[in-house]
């Protein structure tokens, strides 16, 4: 898998950029993208992409930011306590659930999660925002591209990383930009400084070699190969389609599960905002829910780490910052069998902790 790898080689030299060049065009063409959409691959993995758009594109006009979830919740703070901008509206719900998205204001900037990691609440579709806007959709959409199906020409910018659906090597991002992204870019310098991992415009014009694999800096080639291996698979199991597919069934098959298991439920209330990748968990047992907070948060640690000592099921604790439960990874690359089998072992394990009070 390795032996196209130019590592030990400078990014910048004819062979190694043609190497960033083919991941960005390949990943266009998987994805689908439409007619004049831009791939870049930037430094600090999903959250250095969001930065990157926030700190180059918001300040133009008003912003509306929904949140669900801990890192939407973080593009809240970001936009205003870091970026202070002065005409902010927040739509905030809890874990489960989506905010009022029929409040959102799309002659303003709209920035907000596809799927909330941390609580399994996806957007079930793009219904909610119009074909003609006059402001910006910007999405982190790190835990749905390649699992979920997006519509591309209503979103501006959509940001991802390597690491969550295709399974490859962290550290970069990936940002997407629309003609109407690259627009405001070129007819908008923000008031703040911008340091120069965020920098792609030059002279009052997109700087378009980054989005032809002139990375801004060092990128790891490594990684770059990694996430071309992850394309090559991909691409033998059916592309987009095939991807998605995969993930569907293995919410399908928690979803069987979690029916026919009384003590388990989703965390996110609506059927249709399930995440089918990250597949968020709340504990119903009585027993469990007449805990308090704390011990229900040292119960569900228990079953996790009851699981790992089994080598039965790893990380599958809720994130830190979400309600005690568990969480599975039900993107593309798990095998349905393999959340089959760990069915019977997350059971014992809620068993044993149950029993050990
Ligand atoms: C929705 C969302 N945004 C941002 C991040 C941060 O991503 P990264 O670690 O790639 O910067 C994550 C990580 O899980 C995430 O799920």
């Amino acid at each position: 898998m390795l032996s196209d790898a130019y590592v030990g080689r400078s990014h910048r030299s004819k062979e190694g950029r043609a190497r960033l060049k083919s991941l960005i065009e390949r990943s266009k063409e998987m994805l689908g993208l439409p007619e004049g959409y831009r791939l870049g691959i930037v430094p600090g993995s999903d959250t250095g992409a969001v930065e990157m758009a926030l700190w180059s594109l918001l300040g133009a006009r008003g912003v509306d930011v929904c949140a669900w979830e801990s890192f939407g919740e973080g593009w809240v703070t970001d936009i205003v306590k870091q970026l202070k901008l002065p005409d902010v509206r927040t739509f905030v719900a809890g874990y489960g659930k989506l905010p009022d998205l029929t409040q959102v204001d799309f002659s303003r900037d709209v920035v907000f999660t596809w799927n909330g990691t941390t609580s399994g609440v996806r957007l079930p579709n793009g219904d909610w925002i119009p074909a003609e806007r006059e402001g910006l959709t910007i999405c982190d959409a790190t835990s749905a591209v390649f699992a979920m199906h997006l519509p591309w020409d209503k979103l501006d910018v959509v940001t991802y990383s390597w690491q969550k659906v295709l399974g490859g090597e962290a550290a970069h991002g990936v940002l997407i930009l629309s003609p109407r992204a690259v627009e405001r870019l070129e007819s908008y310098s923000p008031v703040w400084p911008m340091p120069k991992v965020f920098r792609m415009v030059k002279g009052g014009k997109l700087n378009e070699s980054i989005f032809q694999g002139d990375t801004i800096n060092t990128p790891s080639m490594l990684c770059v190969e990694d996430a071309h291996d992850g394309l090559t698979w991909a691409e033998s199991v059916g592309g987009v389609l095939g991807l998605v597919e995969r993930s569907e069934r293995n919410l399908a098959a928690v979803s069987g599960w979690v029916a026919r298991t009384p003590w388990v439920d989703f965390l996110a209330e609506d059927p249709a905002t399930i995440s089918c990748t990250s597949i968020c968990l709340k504990i119903v047992d009585p027993w469990f829910e007449g805990l308090s907070a704390e011990d229900q948060a040292k119960v569900a640690k228990k079953v996790a780490s009851l699981l790992e000592a089994e080598a039965a099921a790893f990380d599958v604790g809720a994130y830190r910052d979400a309600p005690p439960g568990l969480r599975l990874w039900g993107g593309a690359t798990v095998e349905t069998s393999d959340l089959e089998a760990a069915f019977p072992w997350i059971e014992w394990a809620y068993a044993e902790a149950k029993a050990a009070g």
